[in-house]
């Protein structure tokens, strides 16, 4: 096939995706003590595809570059390099275009609590973004989709809750009005960073089902931001593992969790507390990362595979050059020196603590 037939088969291929970060980097400028700058790279090259009615979890231990990434895709951030695109069009910047983006894609915070105006009832909070978003609508509409809106997150009667403060709710409350008020505006695609991890164990469940069925009813695209194993299965499609500012491995979530092609998401998976117990929390999930040493300096990253410090497989190669992807079919692909080398098979034949451990006794022997 030449190469014009070739892409335009492949154009006609392309599924339809609703918003996509594309190979996008976030650095930072910071002051150190000394008043000298440094740059923080905290997102590198990162790509990230939401297909309409898709839940896509994005895992990593704390200062990989999840939140950086979600306030990329949300706008708040504009990337250092990379494009970020709503239904095949590049976002630009002017203000009103920020508004019109907003009206489709929202972002839910770890904590509902700094989300809503405290000062403000419900009803302030839930009018305010109606007014914004849908400004053909007259008082009594709103009123009347306030309403649905608070039913639609179980909050009822909804007269009841439209009249309370913010500090008249629970945790659980305050994330559905939350969650309401990103619904106001009819969005496609919600990003949620962390949207359960601040709320009582016993009603995270109820969250998570909550937005599974806004996915279904509304066909919403979710990108779903968590520490936890666990509840990316209970929800997801598709899982994302970042590892030090940089993407490592995505597919669907059976296959990346049955047999994970990177070692950080092996890592991430046996540390992982069983599903049977529950939702886990972030100190029991990354005790097994702890003990390989702290996660990487984003200013002054490791050379070659950023996970390498910290890798029972770890080679020559990895020291000195960065992994290429690896496609694994089905949509599944992983960056890893491992692939490449035929050594793949190593990554379903131990586990983690026991490559670890075999490491540790090779280096013994060294010295
Ligand atoms: N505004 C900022 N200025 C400077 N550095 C920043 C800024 N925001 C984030 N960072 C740095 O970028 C890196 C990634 O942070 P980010 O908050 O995206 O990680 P995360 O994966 O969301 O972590 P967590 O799980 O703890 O929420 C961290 O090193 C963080 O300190
Ligand atoms: S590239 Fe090397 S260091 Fe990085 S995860 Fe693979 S084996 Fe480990
Ligand atoms: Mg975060």
């Amino acid at each position: 096939m030449s190469k014009v037939l070739r892409d335009k088969a492949s154009a006609a291929e392309q599924p339809d995706y609703v918003l996509e970060a594309r190979d996008v980097s976030k650095h930072f400028t910071v002051r150190g003590p000394l008043g000298r700058t440094s740059v923080v790279r905290a997102v590198e090259d990162a790509t990230v595809r939401l297909k309409p009615g898709q839940i896509l979890a994005l895992v990593g231990e704390s200062g990989s570059g999840k939140t950086t990434l979600a306030r990329m895709l949300a706008r708040f951030h504009e990337p250092t390099q990379g494009e970020i695109v709503l239904r095949g069009e590049p976002v630009s910047g002017n203000r009103r275009a920020r508004r019109a983006y907003h009206s489709e894609v929202q972002l839910i915070f770890q904590d509902p609590f700094g989300s809503l105006n405290p000062l403000h009832r419900v009803r302030y909070n839930l009018d305010r973004a109606l007014r914004l978003h849908q400004p053909q609508l007259t008082a009594t509409g709103r009123e009347q989709r306030l309403t649905e809106l608070l039913e639609r997150v179980s909050l009822t009667p909804a007269a009841e809750f439209a009249a309370k403060f913010p500090h008249e709710l629970s945790g659980g409350q305050r994330q559905r009005v939350v969650i309401a008020r990103a619904l106001a505006v009819e969005p496609k695609v919600l990003l949620g960073d962390e949207p359960i991890s601040m709320l009582d164990v016993s009603i995270r469940l109820e969250m998570l089902n909550l937005l599974q069925r806004l996915r279904t009813e509304d066909g919403l695209a979710l990108l779903y931001i968590t520490h936890d194993i666990a509840s990316a299965r209970y929800l997801c499609d598709e899982i994302a593992v970042m590892y030090a500012g940089q993407m490592v491995e995505s597919g669907p979530k059976e296959e990346v969790i049955a047999s994970p092609q990177h070692p950080y998401t092996k890592l991430l998976i046996e540390s992982s507390p069983d599903p049977e117990r529950g939702v886990g929390d972030r100190e029991a999930l990354f005790a097994g990362a702890d003990e390989l040493g702290e996660p990487p300096s984003l200013i002054d990253p490791p050379t070659g595979c950023r996970f390498h410090p910290r890798c029972p497989f770890a080679m020559r190669e990895c020291i000195d050059e960065t992994p290429p992807r690896t496609e694994l079919g089905e949509g599944h692909w992983a960056t890893c020196w491992l692939h490449v080398k035929g050594r793949a098979g190593e990554l379903a034949e131990t586990t983690h603590a026991a490559a670890a451990a075999a490491r540790r006794e090779t280096m013994q022997g060294a010295w």
